[in-house]
């Protein structure tokens, strides 16, 4: 590698770090405490989440794996006109556009496909495996999904249409207002005509809510705790992982699930690089993530509100979770 190709390297690693210091330091220092959630997925972090995938207790993979097995063809009819470009936002191990995509005429235009994701290993598996399932140009984006999708809106033409798919209820990962504000982004890269297919898991009793969260086999707590083992490797700290417990808790109210991490006799928790040298009272948490929870009727209104027109819904009602697919309206 060329000194200045390794430098450059250096600069963005450098920058990259500082980024997750100041975010860790902002949040840890907020109340409630929180950890910011887009840091559980490093590569350790995508395999974790991966693994809960195939957890008989993570249900949701499964049940829109269903669907789109099921209804990719009505799916893929219901746009009008064939996509020319599908963006994925986060393609995972990307089976799921691969399954969407094998449900396609074989007389159908030519196609690209464009993947967003944050982890460069998870795009390497995603790109190989669509490439694989369907005749098509598959291009990765090493972006954060807002990024990436305005890097791309140039592309989007008039005179074709494009899909944006954003699947795994990764959007019940955004509180409220910045789910809303997502939304509009896509509206607002899209043309009149393309569209936007959303899966969203939807409210349901709270046992199976919890199990899906906090599972069994500990797999969740472990996908959890890796953000410690982050801080402790890229920050310096040097936390105490067994400390931390790993706790679920539905929230009726927000209508969502959180992820803590518990610290039940108290913890002091140090991370150098980031300037934060506190003390946890016993029982204080950290909060990690949420995942929402919906009903079809308010993700309707948002969709809306967005921008978009109301379109069709096609339910797992086994497992309760919903694709919608909405297109952006004139
Ligand atoms: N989008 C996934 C979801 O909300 C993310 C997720 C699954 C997750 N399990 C988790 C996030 C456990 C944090 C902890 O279902």
């Amino acid at each position: 590698m060329p000194a200045g190709a390794r430098s450059r390297a250096d600069d963005r690693r450098r920058a990259a770090v500082e980024e997750f210091a100041s975010d860790v330091r902002y949040y840890v220092t907020r109340r409630p405490r929180q950890l910011p959630s887009k840091y559980l997925y490093d590569d350790l972090g995508s395999a974790l989440f991966e693994t809960i995938t195939l957890l008989p207790w993570y249900r949701l993979a499964r049940a829109e794996m269903r669907l789109i097995g099921a209804h990719g063809r009505e799916i893929l009819a219901s746009l009008g006109a064939p996509a020319a470009t599908i963006v994925e936002l986060g393609p995972g191990n990307g089976t799921k556009l691969a399954t969407l995509l094998a449900a396609r005429d074989s007389g159908s235009p030519s196609l690209s496909v464009h993947l967003i994701d944050v982890s460069p290993r998870a795009l390497t598996r995603a790109v190989r495996t669509v490439r694989e399932a369907a005749q098509a140009e598959v291009v990765s984006h090493e972006a954060t999904y807002e990024d990436g999708l305005l890097e791309l809106a140039q592309a989007f033409g008039a005179s074709h249409r494009t899909l944006v798919v954003f699947f795994g209820s990764n959007i019940g990962n955004f509180d409220p207002p910045a789910a809303a504000a997502f939304l509009r982004l896509i509206r607002a890269v899209l043309r009149p005509g393309d569209a936007l297919l959303l899966g969203a898991d939807l409210v349901k009793e709270e046992r199976r809510l919890l199990l899906a969260y906090d599972d069994p086999l500990g797999v969740t707590a472990a996908f959890n705790r890796n953000l410690l083992v982050r801080l402790n490797r890229e920050l310096g700290a040097a936390i105490d992982l067994p400390a931390f417990g790993h706790r679920a808790a539905w929230n009726r109210e927000a209508s969502r699930v959180e992820m803590h991490l518990v610290c039940d006799r108290g913890c002091r928790l140090a991370i150098p690089v980031a300037g934060v040298d506190l003390a946890l009272a016993p029982g204080e948490t950290l909060w990690t993530e949420s995942s929402y929870k919906y009903e079809v009727s308010g993700l309707q209104r948002a969709l809306i509100q967005a921008g978009f027109e109301r379109g069709p819904v096609w339910i797992d009602d086994a497992d309760r979770f919903a694709l919608m697919l909405a297109q952006a309206g004139g």
